[in-house]
């Protein structure tokens, strides 16, 4: 965390999500750490929730908001330490985090045993997500049954337990400027690490190669890591949707899907792009190539506020069906297609998800039974794809062609904006920029 942390835009979620819960007490942990093997831990990533609500970078930590008449936001966190800090770096300590990121109180996270059953004696309602971490579901059992075992001196444990990422969900789902701007500044790194690796691909290169200079794009432009695991399928292993071994070599001939994105401040950014090896389209895979596009420009359309969440999907598939009925790689009208669903055999995924701090981020796809409309503010992503794997019943120009074309877009006032579109997209921008890099 930069000595230029601004922690307006937190305080200020702290405060949403006191006022929409009227009463109570939230308790929101971050991420435990992960052991990888023996003393190698993972990467350390802050809990989504913990990190919307404070910016706090540090494992261990827990938030406690008080809603009501006397609000009041306290951290719990580690203890200032000079000898963990001499091995593993600068721990804030309560006292600069309270200062730091605008909480009204900080205690050390040892006190939070003794402390818990107090803070929520006699609130209503107890907010907090039980049922994702067995640990963190015992701690809130412990403090509460110390609690019920103060009843003879008057304490009361909260009657009712909420989920408090339901009010966080449907935050999360639109995002503010100071989401926006970061989600902007991810995508654009993206979409120049997919350049970069337009431009470096070749015949005979292996997958990961190309996967090195992803991450040599996202790490040299500020992003500590890619916000899932990079896809990188050259030929048939592109019509595996989750390849990601990428380790396999690069052919002449080869289409190869890559999808990655970095992670920039907390936020995803989710890009693929699929594009020959050799730099040019053979005739069958420009044919799947431009109708993928074509699904994505109508799901483009189809973004705007007022539309369901299911419109960009629909548009797709509707302009997919066409195609795949066009090109015989199914029969019978659009209609049956779409009825008995024929076109999964190569379309077999949805358009969209939202896409914030996770990948696939949170909040709801529904309203009751209706899916969500869309509103400014929200982020989806427009894949469609296709997948063709050989087969008998299909022409052999086609096997093992599998395009994704997979664009951010923003809900705007409006329509969408697509944020990613550095990354070349066309038929022809991409072959140009291909050429360019081997001239
Ligand atoms: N990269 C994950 C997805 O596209 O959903
Ligand atoms: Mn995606
Ligand atoms: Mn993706």
């Amino acid at each position: 965390m930069t000595a230029t942390f601004d922690p307006a835009p937190f305080l200020a979620r702290r405060q949403r999500l006191q006022e929409t819960m009227a009463q109570g007490v939230a308790v929101i942990p971050t991420a435990p750490e992960q052991v990888r093997n023996r003393d190698a831990h993972f990467p350390f990533r802050s809990d989504s929730y913990f990190h919307y609500l404070s910016g706090f970078p540090e494992p261990e930590a827990v938030i406690v908001l008080v809603a009501g008449d006397a609000p009041k936001s306290i951290l719990f966190c580690r203890d200032k330490d000079m000898e963990r800090e001499i091995w593993d770096g600068y721990r804030y300590g309560p006292a600069a985090a309270k200062e730091v990121f605008a909480f009204d109180e900080a205690h050390s996270i040892t006190e939070l045993e003794a402390k818990l059953p107090e803070l929520i004696a006699n609130q209503p309602l107890l907010w907090t997500a039980l049922g994702f971490d067995p640990a963190w579901d015992n701690r809130i059992t412990a403090a509460l049954n110390v609690v019920r075992g103060q009843s003879r001196a008057g304490k009361r444990a909260p009657e009712t337990i909420r989920n408090v990422r339901a009010p966080l969900d449907a935050m999360r789902l639109v995002k503010d400027a100071f989401e926006l701007d970061i989600m902007g500044r991810a995508a654009r790194i993206s979409a120049g690490a997919h350049r970069r690796a337009m431009q470096f691909i070749r015949p005979g290169r292996n997958e990961y190669e190309v996967e090195a200079e992803l991450l040599h794009e996202f790490r040299r432009q500020g992003s500590p890591y890619p916000a899932y695991t990079s896809i990188v399928a050259a030929g048939a292993h592109a019509c595996v949707l989750h390849y990601v071994e990428n380790n396999g070599p690069i052919a002449d001939g080869d289409l190869v899907l890559i999808d990655a994105g970095c992670e920039l401040e907390g936020y995803a950014s989710d890009i693929t792009r699929s594009f020959p090896a050799n730099g040019r389209f053979s005739g069958p895979q420009k044919d799947i190539y431009q109708l993928v596009l074509d699904a994505q420009y109508a799901a483009e359309q189809a973004t705007r506020p007022g539309a369901t969440f299911m419109a960009p999907h629909d548009a797709a598939l509707k302009v997919l069906v066409q195609g795949l009925l066009d090109l015989k790689l199914i029969s019978g009208t659009s209609d049956e297609a779409l009825e008995k669903e024929s076109y999964k055999r190569f379309y077999m995924h949805r358009t969209s998800h939202w896409l914030g701090m996770d990948v696939h981020d949170a909040g709801e796809y529904k309203d009751g039974e209706q899916w969500k409309t869309l509103q400014a503010g929200m982020v989806l992503t427009l894949e469609p794809g296709c997948y063709i794997r050989p087969g008998d019943d299909v022409p052999e120009a086609f096997w093992n062609i599998g395009v994704r074309i997979e664009d951010d877009a923003v809900v705007t006032a409006n329509g969408c904006e697509l944020i990613t579109q550095d990354a070349p997209k066309t038929v022809a921008e991409i072959e140009a920029l291909m050429q360019d890099a081997r001239s």
